[in-house]
């Protein structure tokens, strides 16, 4: 053995020991720690092969000043989750066990992770789904609409498994406001992103004209198609009428795949619960864990009820793997890992922890905090809200018609102030910010300090005539 990994080997209690200590001082950090960090580490190249020690403290010293409070209560952009001391708890444990959670056969790792899926399932009412898990909620949609284009295969008697995608042709994909990671999923599976048909919105929302929709399936004349609804859209985290959708499935040959990353967690708040209200009618339903669950990234899961399709289509026949038949329990036939680990620990030991009550607190007071965020924002002079909030997300821009550089060196100078992140995007043709509360350490104080570092920053942005609004934004 390598002497510098034997000396690591004879000191492994104490060196985990010093890397709890340096991960508490983080977590203990955080609160002071920028919100987004300066990405400009020093250069110098390491200098290999000294030790966990030496590694850990190269570490602290080159880069971890430069690594942001993306896991404290004030990081406010994308959708974020933190991670609860007990998915901490498990997520270590991972990694000491480090399962290949690829057979069965091999350990109980397989069975914690159908457990998990159990839980999950129970949780936001999937009935008879099963479900697997995977890096997140682009992994997610991808497996989901894989087994959509499969199903489209069914119909139209092609085996696209074997036969390719060629063999297929286009296949319509149907929706209001899809996420970018449908488009990318398309593109990767080989339908293309042109694949997608826009179908209108309700006036001022992002949620799908049902009526729109049935009209745009009575046009494909019976031709099997993919309806893809969200359950939470990133920008108003608008929801889709999923019963009413799923019902067209009467009239018209569809596969219904459901989105919801992070509004899936609705389900948890009984105010909210109705806004997700026939998740479980459909085919394939997409749900991040690494957002509102607060586990550590990389972490989401897919659901389907047709478990014999996906295997189909990711079975990996080897000499020396397990045989897949179509209701196997092997996850190295269900997803597009083959060897992977055993990244449900940590959604297990969080909902052990904290249960449905736990997550639901989290849940409720993220939602609280967005809305007191929301009324603050409508209040302030100089910005103005662009759609109400519906669950976790502020959606809002500077008065008049800001231009989009207006809104990044808005969000800039709010980054500036360490206190909050949050990120820009064009919300119906308008450049704006997003507020997007998903952390569960977060409470209204710091809302409190979110509100003063937007003000601050506002007051800080030039005020000119030429720099200010009443010009037409680029877009
Ligand atoms: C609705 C929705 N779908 C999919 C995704 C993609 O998630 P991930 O970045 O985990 O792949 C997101 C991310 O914000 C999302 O909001």
């Amino acid at each position: 053995m390598d002497p510098t990994l034997e000396s690591d080997l004879l000191d492994l209690p104490e060196l985990l020991e010093a890397v709890r200590r340096s991960a508490v001082r983080v977590l203990a950090g955080l609160d002071e720690r920028p919100v987004r960090a300066d990405p400009h580490a020093p250069v110098e190249p390491p200098r290999p092969g000294r030790g966990s020690r030496h590694a850990l403290a190269e570490f602290e010293r080159r880069w971890a000043p430069g690594f942001s409070a993306g896991a404290g209560p004030r990081y406010l952009g994308f959708v974020t989750g933190g991670a609860t001391p007990a998915a901490i708890a498990g997520d270590w444990l991972t990694t000491a066990f480090d399962q290949n959670v690829v057979n069965a056969a091999d350990s109980r790792a397989s069975a914690l992770e159908a457990e998990t899926v159990g839980m999950l399932g129970a949780l936001f009412g999937l009935d008879g789904h099963h479900g697997a898990f995977v890096t997140g909620a682009t992994a997610s949609n991808l497996v989901g609409l894989a087994i959509a284009r499969e199903w489209v295969g069914e119909q139209r008697g092609v085996d696209v498994a074997e036969q390719g995608v060629a063999a297929l042709g286009s296949v319509p994909v149907l929706s209001g406001a899809p996420h970018s990671s449908i488009g990318k999923a398309l593109s990767i599976l080989g339908l293309g992103r042109d694949a997608i048909r826009r179908v209108p919105t309700l006036p001022a929302r992002e949620a799908v004209d049902v009526a729109a929709l049935a009209d745009a399936l009575d046009d494909l004349d019976g031709r099997p198609a993919v309806v893809v609804a969200n359950a939470g859209t990133v920008n108003t985290v608008d929801f889709d009428d999923l019963r009413a959708i799923a019902a067209l499935r009467e009239r018209y040959p569809f596969w219904l795949h459901v989105d919801g990353a992070f509004g899936a967690f609705a389900a948890l708040s009984p105010e909210h619960a109705h806004l997700v209200d026939g998740v479980g009618e459909a085919d394939s339903f997409c749900v991040d864990l690494h957002k509102w669950l607060n586990v550590p990234y990389d972490s989401a899961v897919q659901f389907t009820r047709r478990r014999d399709l996906q295997v189909r289509v990711f079975r990996n026949d080897a000499a020396y793997l397990t045989a897949a038949d179509a209701d196997t329990s092997d996850y190295g036939h269900l997803v597009p890992e083959s060897s992977r680990r055993l990244r449900a620990l940590a959604a297990w030991f969080t909902l052990t922890a904290y249960g449905d009550t736990g997550h639901g607190e989290i849940v409720r007071r993220c939602v609280a905090c967005a809305r007191d965020l929301g009324d603050r924002v409508a209040a302030t002079e100089g910005l103005r809200l662009l759609a109400p909030v519906r669950l976790n997300v502020v959606c809002f821009t500077l008065d008049g018609l800001p231009t989009l550089e207006r809104v990044r060196a808005f969000a800039d100078a709010i980054a500036a102030t360490g206190e909050t992140f949050l990120t820009p995007t064009v919300y119906d043709g308008i450049p704006a910010l997003r507020a997007a509360f998903s952390n569960w350490r977060t409470t209204g104080a710091d809302v409190a300090r979110v509100h003063a570092a937007i003000v601050s920053a506002y007051r800080g942005l030039d005020r000119s005539p030429s720099a200010d609004t009443g010009q037409d934004h680029p877009l």
